[in-house]
């Protein structure tokens, strides 16, 4: 057992002031020990008031994601049952695959401060500067085909969406598949990876990227850009927000496996989604078109209108497709 994070768990659930008797009693360690800890928390940023007779409250945490601030948050039963943290590494992704290689459980949760290679869709680079961003990577072992797996990307593009409307009332909408946007400009991006043989999933990696609190981007994404701290206005707690995207899919998620596909989230994705009615260019191997995007169909396609009056099916994964007008 962790006695800090079981410290911070009580201390936080409790809203108030909880004594140091009642700590040591369901910790099962003598108030000293309790005393230390407490101090322990104060080194690590954390603000812990000693009220008069009443005992300690917690009045200000520091904006950290490593473990235990995260898992203390956590409302899941799957998701994030494990937290590895790392203050930097190379990227989540690579590590989350090595790990799952050697065998990481379902629902382990790899979250980084800072990546130094961290990695986007078509082998871009992502930026994720230490104290700014938010990097993690879920592993899951799910009991679904492969080609079912790509509708998992939608799934936690759709939890993230949700997420940062309900904790910050922001209009955060997706652009399919999987890119959150605010304001026409990206605010999360996903990577999803998978092992797989052809008719049997080992391991998927979910590796998210948002945007939290930078407000510094390379030239070349500049304008296409934006974080919470910039549409906010003031920073956002980066652990809250890991915690509620976890929360959110955990249950997204639970409604896909069951079905095998996203028919009972087709409607609030489609309402979230910043294509629909939209003009869009598919970049089709087999000859680019132009049309108007209609929404997903229960299988995460995204229904294209094209301009000649035929209704297109297209796959995520397979083909892209890109707004007329810039970015969305
Ligand atoms: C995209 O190109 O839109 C996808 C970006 C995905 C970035 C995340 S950050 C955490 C995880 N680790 C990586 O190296 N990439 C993903």
């Amino acid at each position: 057992m962790d006695i800090r994070y079981e410290i911070l768990r009580t201390l936080r659930e409790s809203g108030g002031s909880v004594s140091g008797q009642e700590l040591s009693r369901q910790l099962g360690i003598t108030r000293t020990a309790v005393w230390k800890h407490i101090r322990a928390l104060e080194e690590e940023g954390y603000e812990i008031e000693a009220v008069n007779r009443k005992g300690y409250r917690l009045a200000g945490v520091p904006d950290t994601i490593a473990a235990r601030e995260v898992q203390s948050r956590l409302e899941t039963k799957r998701m994030g049952k494990e937290i590895r943290y790392f203050s930097t590494i190379g990227s989540t992704n690579q590590y989350a695959r090595r790990i799952a290689e050697e065998g990481a459980a379902d629902g382990t949760l790899v979250i980084a401060d800072e990546q130094t290679d961290g990695r986007g869709r078509r082998g871009r680079h992502w930026v994720t500067p230490p104290g700014e961003a938010i990097s993690f990577t879920l592993i899951l072992r799910p009991n679904l085909p492969p080609e079912k797996i790509s509708m998992i990307t939608l799934v936690m593009g759709l939890a993230v969406a949700q997420a940062v409307q309900v904790l910050y009332g922001l209009d955060a909408g997706i652009k399919w598949p999987n890119d959150v946007v605010i304001n026409g400009k990206k605010l999360c991006g996903i990577l999803t990876e998978m092992s797989a043989e052809i008719n049997e999933v080992h391991y998927i990696v979910i590796g998210v990227g948002i945007n939290a609190n930078l407000v510094h981007f390379p030239e070349e994404i500049r304008s296409t850009a934006t974080s919470l701290k910039l549409e906010l206005g003031r920073e956002v707690n980066r652990a809250e927000l890991i915690a509620a995207v976890m929360k959110r899919f955990e249950k997204l998620n639970g409604m896909f496996e069951r079905r095998g596909s996203l028919e009972d989230m087709a409607d609030p994705y489609n309402r979230l989604c910043v294509n629909t009615g939209r003009q869009v260019r598919v970049l089709d191997p087999g000859g680019e078109y132009t049309g108007q995007a209609l929404g997903i169909d229960p299988s995460g396609s995204l229904l294209v209108k094209a301009e000649d009056g035929t209704l297109n099916r297209i796959s995520s994964g397979e083909v892209s497709v890109r707004g007329i007008y810039g970015y969305v």
